[in-house]
């Protein structure tokens, strides 16, 4: 019989642990577990392999697993889903882990800004549609027929390089500061960069601000990395002169622009593993991530500071908890599968379609 989440939410979360460990011995190279760097610890310990979004759509395209559990949000499992081949399945262990930025870009709203766009230019000539990873899997789909890509932080500037060898214009969604950090930093001034307001006609703009735009950003947002600012940066050097900032490029423009470093999960990790000893660091990116370096790295003597003074984590993210993956895992051991994530398949084979054009312009 199928077992039932409801047997599972009073676990502890040390019962949940040890339920999941004999249940991956069972499964065996049937599974693979991906867990994003924002996991919660008691997650992420059970992830097989663990990255940012480029390394675990990489993952879960070459994974050989019957099985594809991501430990991260809906879109990762969707992109499995799309990269797997058809016979695998991707699991997410909740399905209410989504993404609060995915979510303020949907295909109504993106079509209706294509079609308003035509009225004053060719979009299908002039402008390659780009789609942050962190979106629906029919915006991808979307971005595959018009001639457009995704992108994640990783790889945003070679994929923006790659998209005005297309065309000469990009709308880039969701997320307006992704898309604004890697612009600035391809010299592109920030007035050619304009807002698409989704509320209003034409996007808030006028005809002539849009003919004049090299990229045109969807008014979406990180509601984790709009909570650093400038002023954290500054109070944190007049305590502390000879640190370092680094942030993700989700962080509004003011603060990747005080920022010594701009990067994705994987790169802010990287960069704080071949620092000097007994150096600071202040990161300004999801909690868990900056929890787990400032452990991770005491020992060198380098001291790590998340950047904002409130706590602020991905509430989205902190949904799989070790009950969840528990029950999703013990299914599986007794033969059912909860919880698997299917994209329909003609928007698979066009959400690939902008997926593989990534994968081939990627580092
Ligand atoms: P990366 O791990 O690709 O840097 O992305 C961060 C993020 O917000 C995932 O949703
Ligand atoms: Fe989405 Fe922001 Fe959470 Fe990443 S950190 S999953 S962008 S809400």
């Amino acid at each position: 019989m199928m077992l039932a989440i409801q047997d599972y939410t009073q676990l502890t979360d040390a019962e949940a642990e040890a339920r999941i460990v004999a249940a991956k011995q069972t499964l065996g190279e049937r599974l693979v577990i991906l867990g994003h760097h924002y996991q919660r610890e008691e997650v992420f310990r059970h992830a097989d392999f663990s990255g940012d979004s480029l390394k675990l759509s990489r993952e879960a395209a070459n994974s050989k697993a019957d099985y594809i559990v991501f430990c991260g949000v809906h879109f990762m499992a969707e992109v499995a889903d799309i990269l797997s081949r058809p016979e695998q399945t991707a699991i997410l262990p909740d399905m209410a882990a989504g993404c609060s930025m995915a979510d303020m870009a949907n295909l109504a709203n993106v079509e209706r800004a294509w079609r308003e766009l035509a009225e004053v230019l060719a979009p299908d000539e002039q402008v390659t549609p780009v789609t942050y990873i962190n979106s629906a899997a029919d915006l991808k789909a979307f971005c595959g027929r018009h001639g457009g890509i995704v992108c994640t932080s990783t790889n945003a500037q070679r994929v923006l390089e790659w998209s005005f060898s297309q065309r000469e214009k990009v709308l880039f969604f969701p997320d307006q500061h992704l898309g604004r950090n890697t612009g600035y930093k391809m010299d592109i001034p920030l007035e050619e960069m304009v807002v698409w307001d989704f509320d209003l006609p034409l996007g808030g703009l006028t005809p002539e601000q849009i003919k004049q735009a090299k990229m045109i950003l969807w008014k979406g947002f990180c509601s984790v990395h709009q909570m650093f600012r400038p002023e954290h940066i500054d109070a944190f050097k007049a305590k502390y002169p000879d640190s370092y900032i680094i942030s993700h490029p989700e962080s509004p423009f003011e603060v990747c622009q005080k920022s010594d470093y701009v990067g994705s999960t994987e790169y802010i990790i990287n960069t704080i593993r071949d620092a000097a000893p007994n150096t600071r660091w202040l990161v300004g990116t999801e909690l868990n991530l900056v929890n787990r370096l400032h452990q991770q790295f005491k020992h060198e003597g380098k001291h790590v500071h998340f950047m904002s003074p409130t706590v602020c984590m991905c509430s989205t993210m902190f949904r799989i908890d070790p009950q969840h993956l528990a029950w999703v895992l013990e299914n599986l051991v007794a033969g059912y599968v909860v919880n698997d994530v299917h994209v329909a398949p003609d928007e698979a084979v066009q959400a690939k379609l902008a997926l593989e054009r990534m994968l081939e312009v990627s580092p």
